[in-house]
C-alpha cells in the first residue's frame, strides 16, 4: 500500500499538487493544482460529466453562482445544523473535531461520551477539556458595502443547492419527463475545524454532484439503479479496484438532516478507508422547503395525468479531490528502481512522450519534431522531452504517468520505425512512424 507522504512528495515534484498559497508559507486546508494536477483533474471531470451528462438523455446540466441568497441556506438547513462537534483545551486553547480524537466516534458525539475516553490534548498532552460545541461550517461574507447583518451571504458549502433553486427554471425551459436529473460540477467551501491527510479534507474543495427527481413511489428502484451505476463510473470508467471500495449503510444517527438513506461508498485510502462519495435519499426536504420559503410551487405536473407533486430526491455526491486521491493511490506504485503512475490511459496528462535518442544530433532531432507534430495533431495530450539520458526521461515519465514514449533513432532514420516503450510493461517494440 502506497505511503500518503510518497503521494505527496511526488505530487508537489511533478507539478500535479502544490500547498495553496505556498509562497507565503500555506493556508490550512486549501491545495493549488499545478500544470500536470489540471490536465488529470481536467480528464476525471470530463469523464465524470460525459458519463453522467453528455451519454444519457435524462440528464441536464447548471453551473449556478457560488454565492446565493442567504435564505437558501436557512431553507436547507444549513444555517442550523451544518456544524461539526469542536471541543477546546482547556490549557493550550487548541481547538479539535471531537469525533476525530475518540477512535470509532461519530459526529453525534456528547460530552459525556468524549470525556469518558479520556483522550490527552493532541498539542500540551493535559486532559482538561471545555464541554463540546456545535461548529458552524459555511464561511461567511458580506455582499456590497455594508457591513452589518443584513448582508451576511455564505460560500457554499454544497453545490446541491445550486441545483435545486434552478430545478423550476429547468423544468419550465425543457420540459424533462420523470425520472431526470441536473448535474453540476462546482467549488464548495467548508471551513473545517481540522482540515487533514493532503486533499482529503480541505476548507476550498470542488463537488461533482447530481440530484435525480423521482416520483416518491419510485424512489428505492431509482435509489439502486444509481448505485449500480456509481459503482460503473468508479470502477469502468475511472479504473478504480472493486476491492478498494466499499459500500457503509450510514446509520440514521449519522446521516445528514435531509436524508433518509445514505450509502457512502468508502475508499482504502493510504490513511485507511475513508468515504469517497455519497449517495444520499434527500425525499423531498429540499424542493418543499424552498416552495414553503420562496411561496412558488416546486410541483412537477405529469404531462399525460396532470396529476401535480414534489418529486423525491436521490442525490450521487462526489468530491474532486477524494476522486483525484484515489486515481493516484490506486495508481502510485514503488517498483524495484522506478516509481510509477499506472493511470488510465484516458486519465493520464499525457498520452505519448517524443523524444529523440540524442539531443546533439540535429538530424535526429529534426525527425523527432516531425513525429511530434504529427502525434500532437491526432493525440493533443503529447509532450516532449530531450532533456537528461533517456533513463532519466523514462524515469520522469513513469512518475507522471504517460503510457508511452516514443525515441528517435539512428534506425529511425534507414527504416522509419521508432521504438515504443510501455509504461507498465517496461517493454520495448520498434513501431512503422505511420503506425503508431
Ligand atoms: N450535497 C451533499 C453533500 O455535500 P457531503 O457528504 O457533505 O454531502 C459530498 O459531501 C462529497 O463531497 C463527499 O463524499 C466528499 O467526496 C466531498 N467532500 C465533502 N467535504 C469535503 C472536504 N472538506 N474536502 C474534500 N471533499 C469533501
Amino acid at each position: 500500500m502506497s505511503k500518503l507522504e510518497d503521494i505527496v512528495s511526488l505530487c508537489k515534484r511533478r507539478g500535479f499538487i502544490f500547498p495553496g498559497s505556498d509562497v507565503y508559507g500555506g493556508m490550512a486546508g486549501t491545495w493549488d493544482f499545478g500544470p500536470l494536477g489540471v490536465m488529470l483533474k481536467r480528464n476525471m471531470m470530463n469523464a465524470w460529466w460525459s458519463f453522467w451528462v453528455d451519454q444519457r438523455d435524462d440528464m441536464y446540466g447548471v453551473d449556478a453562482a457560488i454565492i446565493m441568497n442567504p435564505k437558501t441556506w436557512e431553507a436547507s438547513g444549513h444555517v442550523a445544523t451544518f456544524a461539526d462537534p469542536l471541543v477546546e483545551c482547556k490549557e493550550c486553547h487548541g481547538r479539535f473535531r471531537a469525533d476525530k480524537l475518540v477512535e470509532g466516534a461519530t459526529e453525534s458525539i456528547s460530552t459525556e461520551e468524549f470525556l469518558k475516553a479520556d483522550v490527552k490534548c493532541p498539542t500540551c498532552g493535559k486532559k482538561n477539556w471545555d464541554e463540546i460545541k456545535k461548529f458552524n461550517m459555511m464561511f461567511q461574507t458580506h455582499v456590497g458595502p455594508v457591513m452589518d447583518d443584513s448582508s451576511i451571504a455564505y460560500l457554499r458549502p454544497e453545490t446541491a443547492q445550486g441545483i435545486f433553486t434552478n430545478y423550476k427554471n429547468v423544468v419550465d425551459t425543457i420540459y424533462p419527463n420523470l425520472p431526470f436529473g441536473i448535474a453540476q460540477q462546482g467549488k464548495a467551501f467548508r471551513n473545517e475545524i481540522s482540515p487533514r491527510d493532503f486533499i482529503l479534507r480541505d476548507r476550498e474543495c470542488s463537488q461533482m454532484e447530481i440530484e435525480y427527481f423521482v416520483r416518491p413511489e419510485e424512489w428505492e428502484e431509482q435509489f439502486e439503479k444509481l448505485r449500480k451505476e456509481q459503482h460503473d463510473f468508479l470502477e469502468s470508467v475511472i479504473g478504480l479496484p472493486a476491492e478498494m471500495i466499499h459500500e457503509l449503510d450510514v446509520p440514521a444517527e449519522d446521516r445528514a438532516h435531509y436524508s433518509k438513506r445514505t450509502i457512502d461508498m468508502m475508499f482504502d485510502y493510504p490513511n485507511g478507508e475513508e468515504e469517497l462519495m455519497g449517495l444520499a435519499y434527500r425525499t423531498d426536504f429540499d424542493l418543499s422547503n424552498i416552495q414553503r420559503e420562496s411561496g412558488k410551487s416546486m410541483e412537477y405536473r405529469d404531462k399525460v395525468t396532470g396529476e401535480a407533486f414534489i418529486p423525491h430526491v436521490i442525490e450521487p455526491s462526489i468530491g474532486v479531490e477524494r476522486l483525484f486521491l484515489a486515481i493516484l493511490t490506486a495508481a502510485y506504485r514503488e517498483e524495484e528502481d522506478r516509481v510509477v503512475l499506472r493511470l488510465p490511459e484516458s486519465l493520464a496528462p499525457y498520452k505519448f512522450c517524443v523524444s529523440p535518442l540524442l539531443k546533439n544530433k540535429p538530424e535526429l532531432v529534426a525527425k523527432a519534431q516531425e513525429v511530434y507534430a504529427a502525434l500532437k495533431v491526432k493525440y493533443t495530450f503529447v509532450t516532449w522531452d530531450d532533456s537528461g539520458n533517456i533513463g532519466k526521461r523514462y524515469k520522469k515519465q513513469d512518475e507522471i504517468g504517460t503510457p508511452k514514449c516514443v525515441v528517435i533513432d539512428f534506425d529511425t532514420l534507414e527504416d522509419g520505425t521508432v521504438t515504443v516503450r510501455d509504461r507498465d510493461t517496461t517493454e520495448q517494440v520498434r513501431v512503422k512512424i505511420e503506425e503508431l
